[in-house]
């Protein structure tokens, strides 16, 4: 009977530890690579949170093709270091650090006066710093933004904005939004109050700002139609990142597993859908969609609907009004 116990667990385990393998492998299948060999001779690139994760592997990969990258990073100590190593690692001079707190709207203007008054050109601008906010109440900034909102959302759709005109002087030119999958839990009901001036529900900040992100894309996608620039967001897909050091709760437990079970992506492969939106040729002419796996994907219903992108996006140009 004992043995037939044992034989059974064995057994148990053997065919759990198969199917681990078997979806190790199907996750290694179809992660998204970037194909495109282009090289970006020439070309200025700015990516925001470059120093760590995703950011610092698309600043290498970028600079690996020869553009000339603009780290925009507020943690200067950690870029200059990083800096250094893509200039040893790709051979390419061309790699500076700037100042950029997202979070601080001033500071945005700053960075974008700064940037407009030193450099000549811009052709992509890479939207990728983010946070997630391990905090259970509402954290705000000195200006008065609830902080996720304005990190993953409101600053870069600030700094979007005054960079708009050198972008279009340079097109064809791209805008890549990093986004999240995990947009898709957003309810309309999240968008009614979008710095959090009357909800003090926290679970829902990181999602929110990552749906205002689709939907301002989609809107601003409408506005640059015929003007050589293209805006596209993604989800890099579960990566291994800091990004999940500050959380707690059973969402860290479950990401800490995943990370643990070698479920997530590495920052390199994470990476990918953002190199891919940068430079693939067959991007071109696309604009206003949502990538995974350097596919285009649809994002949840809800960040399709145009009028909702339409008035999220005339809100958000009122909270910048005295910027
Ligand atoms: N990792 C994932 O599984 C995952 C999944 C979906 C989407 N994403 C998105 O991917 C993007 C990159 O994240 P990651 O995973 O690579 O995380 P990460 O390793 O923590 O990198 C985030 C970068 O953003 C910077 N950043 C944060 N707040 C900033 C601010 N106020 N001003 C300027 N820079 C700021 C960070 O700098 P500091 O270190 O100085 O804060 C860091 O350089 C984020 O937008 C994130 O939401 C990640």
């Amino acid at each position: 009977m004992f043995c037939l116990i044992c034989y059974f667990i064995l057994y148990t385990v053997v065919i759990l530890f198969i199917l681990y393998l078997l979806f190790l492998a199907y996750l290694k299948l179809t992660t998204g690579k970037c194909v495109s060999d282009a090289k970006l001779d020439n070309k200025t690139v700015v990516i925001t949170g470059a120093d760590k994760g995703i950011g610092y592997e698309t600043a290498l990969d970028l600079a690996r093709r020869n553009a000339k990258v603009i780290m925009a990073c507020r943690d200067l100590e950690n870029a200059k270091k990083m800096a250094e190593k893509i200039k040893s690692e790709t051979g390419n001079k061309e790699v500076y650090v700037r100042y950029l707190d997202v979070s601080n709207l001033a500071g945005v203007r700053k960075f974008a006066t700064d940037f407009l008054k030193d450099e000549k050109r811009l052709d992509v601008l890479i939207n990728n710093a983010g946070m997630l906010s391990a905090s259970q109440d509402i954290v705000r900034t000195s200006e008065g933004f609830e902080i996720t909102f304005v990190t993953n959302y409101l600053g870069p759709f600030f700094l979007t904005s005054l960079l708009l005109d050198r972008l279009k002087k340079c097109a064809p030119s791209r805008i890549v939004n990093v986004s999240s999958m995990v947009h898709t839990s957003t309810t309309e009901t999240d968008l009614k109050d979008l710095n959090s001036e009357h909800s003090k529900n926290v679970k829902m900040l990181y999602s929110r700002s990552k749906a205002l992100q689709i939907l301002s894309t989609k809107e601003l996608s409408r506005q640059l139609e015929g003007t050589g620039v293209t805006v596209n967001c993604l989800h890099p897909g579960i990566v291994d990142t800091n990004i999940f050091s500050k959380m707690k709760g059973l969402f860290s437990v479950i990401v800490k597993i995943i990370i643990f079970l070698k479920l997530a992506k590495t920052s390199k492969d994470g990476a990918q859908t953002s190199i891919y939106a940068a430079v693939d040729e067959n991007l071109k002419n696309v604009s206003g969609q949502y990538l995974s796996d350097c596919r285009i994907t649809a994002s949840s219903k809800l960040t399709q609907d145009m009028a909702l992108a339409k008035k999220v996006f005339d809100i958000s140009e009122d909270y910048l009004g005295k910027f």
